[in-house]
Order: structure tokens, then sequence, then C-alpha cells
């Protein structure tokens, strides 16, 4: 059995996604805060709702799917009744495994997961790493479980920092362009509606040939740029405004920031 603790929304997408992916209701538990959520979790997907030492007893997986700071407080109520041979998998940012195998009992397996919000629409992308005690076998296990709802890669944990900076806060990046071109569109006396409907495609009509193409983003950026056309125009103002300089920056930025919330 799998148990999501703390099935908030990163876990109850998570939960929605394994269920469509075809494992039984029986097959999963969840545990909550409030009575209310466990009763709209087990009335929307009819799987259990347990307290957290009864998941941490009789569940062979337990994802960990709190926020970070509630982490310390949850492995406090887990840590005495976490048998040999359970996997514990962290969805927390920022969390590393050293501290949750250091709050529950010697050898237990620990692997830890960045995932991002695409989750809720089978997109994620989530990076994964192991703990000192966990092996091959635990690994495969976080990425059958992970793979119904996006892609996994395996990273070394003294990158997941960097990796929640880029691809955990990813989505918000793309976001904030696709902002700012709609904002062109109606500098350019677009009506709101049409300029977020070509920049959404655009956006959706891009990612899915970076995806699938397997071409470098350079290549396809090319295609687009013509000698003395338009788009080198464009993109002759975004190198004047060190555009790609800032993205280093920024994303730099969130990796630093995500380490001093990882300080306290
Ligand atoms: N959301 C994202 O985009 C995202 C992306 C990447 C990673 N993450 C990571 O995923 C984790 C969850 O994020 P989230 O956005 O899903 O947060 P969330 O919606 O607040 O979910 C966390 C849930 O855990 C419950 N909870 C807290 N302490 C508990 C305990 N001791 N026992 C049982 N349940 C408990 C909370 O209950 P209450 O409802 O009572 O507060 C809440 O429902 C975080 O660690 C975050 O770093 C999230």
């Amino acid at each position: 059995m799998i148990a999501i603790l703390g099935a908030g929304k990163m876990g109850e997408a998570l939960l929605s996604g394994v269920l469509r992916a075809g494992r039984r209701p029986a097959q999963l538990a969840v545990t909550v805060r409030r009575a209310e959520r466990g009763a709209l979790l087990h009335e929307r997907y009819g799987v259990a709702v347990l307290s957290n030492a009864e998941a941490a007893k009789t569940a062979d997986t337990l994802v960990i799917a709190v926020k970070p700071q509630d982490m310390a407080t949850l492995l406090e109520e887990l840590g005495p009744h976490i048998p040999p041979g359970r996997l514990v998998i962290s969805m927390a940012a920022g969390i590393p495994t050293s501290f949750i195998e250091s709050r529950l009992p010697g050898g237990v397996p620990v692997v830890r997961v960045m995932s991002n919000t695409p989750v809720h629409v089978d997109e994620a992308m989530s990076v994964v790493s192991a703990g000192s005690h966990a092996d091959e076998a635990h690994l495969k296990l976080t990425e059958e479980l992970l793979t119904p709802v996006g892609k996994v890669l395996r990273i070394p944990e003294s990158l997941q920092d960097g990796a929640t900076a880029l691809s955990g806060s990813g989505p918000a990046y793309f976001y904030y362009l696709v902002e700012a071109m709609v904002d062109a569109g109606i500098l350019l006396g677009m009506p709101r509606a049409a300029a977020l409907e070509m920049v959404v495609q655009s956006a959706v009509g891009a990612a899915v040939m970076l995806r699938d193409s397997g071409e470098h983003p350079v290549l396809l950026r090319e295609a687009v740029t013509s000698p003395g056309g338009t788009t080198i125009a464009a993109i002759r103002e975004l190198e004047r405004h060190g555009v790609r300089a800032a993205v280093l920056e920024a994303i730099e930025a969130a990796r630093n920031r995500g380490r001093e919330l990882a300080e306290g």
C-alpha cells in the first residue's frame, strides 16, 4: 500500500494521477490534519484515511507531501511507528534526506523528490535523489509512482536546490513571459483575449516542438529568424536589455533563496 502523508494540493494531484494510471483505491491511503479534508478525499477518490501512525505501520511506501515547516512534527509522529523495510519518499522542497534520516529509525531508505505544478495535468517534471540508505530498487519504485504524472529524472542530491529553482519554479517563469508578451499584444492594439490566445498557443506549439522534434532550441529559434527579418529585430532588443543575463541571475537567486530557507 502507498500512503500519501499530508494530502494537500501536491498530494492530491499525485493521488489522482496514480489512480488514473490504474492503481486501485484499496492500494492507496492518505493522512490529513483536518477531518473534513479527509472526508472530502475519501468521497472523491474512495481511499482510506489513516492517522500518520497507522500509515507508518501499514503502508510499504510513505509519500510525505506536507509543507517543509510541518516536516519535523510529522517525522516525530511517524518515527516510532516505522518498521524496517518501508520506503519514505519526500516531496518537501529544501529538506535534505539527512534531515529525514536522522529523525527516523536507522536504515530507513529515503528518496527526495522535487516536482512542479504541471503535476495537475500529468506533465510534471520530477527530479529524484537517493538518500544514504536508498538503492536502485527504491529509485525505481519512486519513478514508477511519479511517471504517470509526468517526466522523472535522477539527479545527485547536491543539485536539488538548483532543480527547485529551475524546474520547481520553472512554470512561473513561463507564466511571467506569457504575461509580458500579452502586454506587448495590448501595446500593439490587440484585444486582451485575442493576445492571450495567440501567446498561449504559441507557447504550447513551441513546447511541443521542443519536446517532440528532438532539435536543439537554438536550431528551432534560427528556423524562425530570417536574415534582416522581424524576429532578429526583436532578438536584438532582448539582447540589448540583457534578458539572457537576467534569466541566469534570476534562477541563481532562486537557488540561493532555496538554500537560505533550508537553513531556516
Ligand atoms: N504546490 C507546489 O507547486 C509544489 C511544487 C513543488 C513541491 N512542493 C512541495 O510539496 C509539498 C506540499 O505542498 P502543497 O502545495 O501541496 O501544500 P499543501 O496544499 O499545504 O499540502 C500539505 C497538506 O499537509 C497537511 N498536513 C500538515 N501537517 C500534517 C500532519 N502532521 N499530518 C497530516 N497532514 C498534515 C496540511 O493540512 P492543512 O490543510 O490542515 O494545512 C495540507 O493539507 C511542500 O513540501 C512543497 O515544498 C509543492
